[in-house]
């Protein structure tokens, strides 16, 4: 088989663990040939490729980054764009194509395997938010980057007395900001899930901070939203694709908290820094087991197909099943963080 790989959307830990054990596998297993797309459906539009053999994927299973690069770019936003992909296919004599990405990569992907081009997917996205698996590459990589920056801010936070504002991402869910919250100790966790009250978060921390301690730290997904009639937000512009330009929600947060409680607040976004780097040990296992999975899956013939992880298995779920809904923080994982808030 001639199979073709991309990695598209944002980046993460773990994205050359799936390569490398795809390759791997393809090559030394089945006996595949492949070629890798640069920046994701980019490179399918634009017939931009390189040779993956052993040698390209030697030594790359612990660095952070894909070495296909990536964009957010959608075929079906460009003129003539999936008819492209279609002919890149023709051209390339392509058997199949491994699509590694989160809902707008996987997003295009289950339309074209709709179309009935091959494809077959792999869940990738620090948000954690796609459905059909427990868990996506490079999530626990980023929720370890950002326990790590709660452990550091909680001693500065300490000596001045002050209300830490950590800013993690999570557009449309607050899975990093709930883990990172728990695991840091977090006394207060903003999630879009739950549209917070600027009030009844403020009374949270006059409390801790009368009976408990001088100083707070409040966790902020970037997607968080206050609830309506509350606190009143700026609109957030928009990217190349149309879609909202997160980050820095907390910035906003901020001042109100200090209006309103009188308590010093500082504020931390981590951005990008949570995206990039060497993938945790977990990042590299379920990389490495999901490459394996898809490569296999690729080779049965299971076209319009992800790979997912489920109750430490990986099986195999319909794209759509990923893309057509969303994995978002149960209330009660909420409810077992909130124990801790004030
Ligand atoms: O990968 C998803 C994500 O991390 C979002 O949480 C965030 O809003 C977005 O990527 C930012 O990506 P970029 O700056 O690359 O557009």
């Amino acid at each position: 088989m001639r199979l073709g790989i991309i990695t598209g959307g944002g980046d993460c830990p773990g994205l050359n663990a799936v390569i490398r054990a795809a390759v791997r596998k393809g090559v030394g297993v089945h006996g595949h040939t492949f070629m890798g797309f640069r920046d994701g459906w980019k490179g399918v539009v634009e017939d931009d490729s390189l040779g993956l053999g052993i040698p390209q994927v030697t030594g790359i299973l612990h660095r952070g980054g894909t070495i296909l690069g990536s964009s957010g770019m959608n075929p079906f936003r460009v003129d003539g764009g999936a008819e492209a992909v279609e002919a890149t296919f023709e051209r390339r004599g392509l058997d199949g194509l491994i699509a590694i990405g989160g809902e707008g990569t996987l997003g295009a992907a289950a339309v074209f395997a709709d179309r009935g081009l091959p494809v077959v997917g792999v869940p990738k996205t620090i948000d954690n938010d796609l459905a059909g698996t427990d868990i996506t590459v490079g999530f626990h990589t980023a929720v370890q980057v950002a326990t790590d920056a709660i452990d550091r801010l909680h001693s500065t936070a300490e000596s001045h007395d002050r209300v830490m504002l950590v800013e993690v991402m999570g557009r449309h869910a607050g899975w990093i900001a709930i883990y990172a919250g728990i695991a840091g100790g977090a006394d207060v966790i903003l999630i879009p899930e739950h549209p917070f009250d600027i009030e009844d978060m403020c009374r949270r921390l006059r409390h801790r901070h009368m009976h408990r301690s001088s100083f707070s730290i409040v966790v902020v997904a970037e997607g968080a939203i206050p609830q309506e009639g509350t606190l009143m937000l700026p609109e957030p512009e928009l990217d190349e694709n149309g879609f909202p330009r997160l980050g820095g929600v907390a910035n906003h947060i901020a001042p109100e908290i200090e209006k309103r409680t009188g308590f010093e607040t500082r504020v931390t976004i981590l951005g990008h820094v949570q995206r990039g780097g060497s993938p945790v040990a977990f990042d590299r296992v379920l990389a490495t087991r999901m490459g394996l999975a898809a490569v296999d899956l690729a080779t049965a013939g299971g076209w319009g197909r992800m790979v997912a992880r489920q109750a430490q298995e990986i099986v195999d779920v319909p794209l759509r099943d990923a893309v057509d809904h969303r994995s978002v923080v149960p209330l009660d994982l909420y409810r077992d963080a909130e124990v801790f808030f004030g």
